[in-house]
């Protein structure tokens, strides 16, 4: 039987789905709110996430690699430089801040950025259900028809199989992304996305499972540190890179173009007619995808020379090509290569496909269900949402749907990654407490 965990005198605020750093974030914000707020001010929070503990894309936690942002832009300095939850507040809890500082960088190891949201999210942890999947949420609807609340029903963690239903007033969907792969590939024991990467590779040499020859699809950052990581970890293996451009394309992170990340941006493009923002996705995508920090490409092609110079090449750059053929066989993998400029195919025999075919935001309408269909759409069926990060709803909905990624042809490029997400948090938590006021305003102004 399901449970009513929030009855009405417990109705959350603002009720979170998923958390990543997204709504920790948030999660951040409102606590920071609450600390110095009077009880009748103060917002009541909760998030619901389904992994067990706090994780960051974990399958990629690649020993050596680094982040793509400063440290600057971690969950709170953008918003308020003077946090306590900001990266050198963790640094110096960590007893590292005088080490870090003599490295002369901006960009700390992926790992080490993964330690601090930890650090962070245990700091929050009293807000949080972990093994609280979101099933489905609902609309409560009133006997005038308005929609005040959202039923949010997700697994009970004490209890699996059973369900707990939360009510919100306010709810923050902040699902994050999933894996995208090519029409009709079947996922196997052989056949990855690289989401999967270190917890497959650890099954395979944990099981003594022999490699010889691994394929990697795609040419966007996670690509090349698989190949380089496959390349180190299986050192007798050959490492195919297969993509469809001629050689891995540089990120550009040069200071002009990186603007584009700055929260001023967020205004300029949500402001801007949907041809304008179209251009401007389109000359800044090489900011982030299908491109290749460019140390990273330095070093795979160092790597693929001095191979090329010993005469034994194990890297092997396969540019201009698709797969056009998987069979999987008992023991092995036979993929069918084409050299794309004269149509000449290659047949490889190979332990592992991966695929490293980028991340999709996840479909909102199908958590969302019946409360899908109380968003308002623009031309392109695309949700609509207001710069405070609150999708449009239909004239009787009171609750509100806040949206944190899956808002690039709202809010731009940033929407996905870290960029802005400590201001955003923070907009969001405004847009809360304006939203509280205006609805006690008008009540006040009409007395039941
Ligand atoms: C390998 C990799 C490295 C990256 N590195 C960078 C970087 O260096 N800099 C940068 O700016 N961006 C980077 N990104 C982009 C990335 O999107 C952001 O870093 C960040 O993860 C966005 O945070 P989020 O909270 O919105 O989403 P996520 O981090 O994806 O978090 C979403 C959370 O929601 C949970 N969830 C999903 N569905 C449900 C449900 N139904 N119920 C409950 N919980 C649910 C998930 O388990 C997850 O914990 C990287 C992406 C990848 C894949
Ligand atoms: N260290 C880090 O911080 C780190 C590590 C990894 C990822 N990331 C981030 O994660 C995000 C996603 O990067 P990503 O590399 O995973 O994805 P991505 O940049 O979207 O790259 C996907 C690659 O897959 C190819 N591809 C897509 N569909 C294909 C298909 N059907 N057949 C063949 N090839 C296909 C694309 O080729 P086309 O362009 O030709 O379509 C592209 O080369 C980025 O923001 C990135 O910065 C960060």
């Amino acid at each position: 039987m399901d449970t009513l965990r929030s009855g009405p005198d417990s109705i959350y605020d603002i009720l979170g789905v998923g958390f990543g750093p997204s709504n920790l974030a948030l999660a951040i914000a409102v606590e920071e709110h609450n600390a110095g707020a009077p009880a009748a001010e103060r917002l009541h929070a909760g998030f619901l996430e389904k992994q067990p503990h706090f994780g960051w894309h974990r399958g990629m936690l690649i020993d050596d690699a680094t982040m793509q942002v400063s440290f600057l832009k971690d969950l709170v300095t953008m918003r308020d430089p003077t946090s306590e939850f900001s990266f050198l507040c963790y640094l110096k809890d960590r007893g590292r801040l005088a080490d870090f500082l003599n490295q002369k960088t901006l960009f700390p190891l992926r790992v080490e950025f993964h330690d601090y949201l930890e650090w962070a999210a245990a700091r929050v942890d009293h807000l949080v259900d972990y093994s609280a999947e979101v099933l489905s949420i609902e609309p409560v609807v009133m006997e005038d028809g308005e929609v005040r609340w959202f039923d949010v029903i997700s697994r009970d963690p004490d209890e699996p199989g059973r369900t707990v239903t939360h009510r919100a007033r306010n709810i923050s969907v902040a699902t994050g992304l999933e894996p995208h792969l090519p029409p009709s590939t079947v996922l196997s024991d052989r056949v990855w996305h690289n989401s999967e990467l270190i917890p497959r590779v650890a099954e395979l040499t944990g099981a003594g499972t022999p490699v010889r020859r691994v394929l990697v699809l795609g040419a966007g950052q996670s690509a090349a540190e698989a190949v380089d990581y496959l390349h180190r970890t299986f050192d007798g293996a050959e490492v195919c890179a297969v993509f469809a451009k001629y050689g891995y394309t540089p990120a550009d992170d040069s200071p002009f173009a990186n603007r584009i990340f700055d929260p001023e941006a967020v205004d300029v493009y949500f402001n801007a007619p949907s041809e304008v923002k179209r251009s401007l996705f389109d000359y800044h995508r090489s900011t982030n995808y299908s491109v290749v920090d460019m140390d990273l490409i330095q070093s795979l092609y160092a790597t693929a020379y001095r191979e090329k110079v010993q005469g034994t090449e194990r890297l092997r750059i396969l540019n201009v090509s698709r797969i056009r053929e998987v069979r999987a066989l008992d023991d092995r993998l036979e993929i069918t290569v084409e050299f794309l400029p004269t149509g000449e195919q290659e047949v490889l025999t190979a332990d592992v496909l991966l695929h490293a075919t980028g991340y999709r935001p996840q479909d909102i309408g199908a958590l969302l269900g019946e409360a899908a269909k109380l968003c308002l759409r623009d031309d392109e069926d695309s949700v609509r949402v207001g710069r405070d990060h609150r999708v449009e709803v239909a004239p009787e909905v009171t609750a509100g749907i806040y949206l944190q990624g899956g808002t690039e042809h709202t809010h731009g490029l940033s929407s996905t990654l870290l960029s802005t997400i400590a201001v955003r948090a923070g907009e969001i938590r405004d847009s809360l407490l304006a939203g509280r006021a205006a609805t006690a305003t008008a009540l006040a102004g009409h007395p039941a």
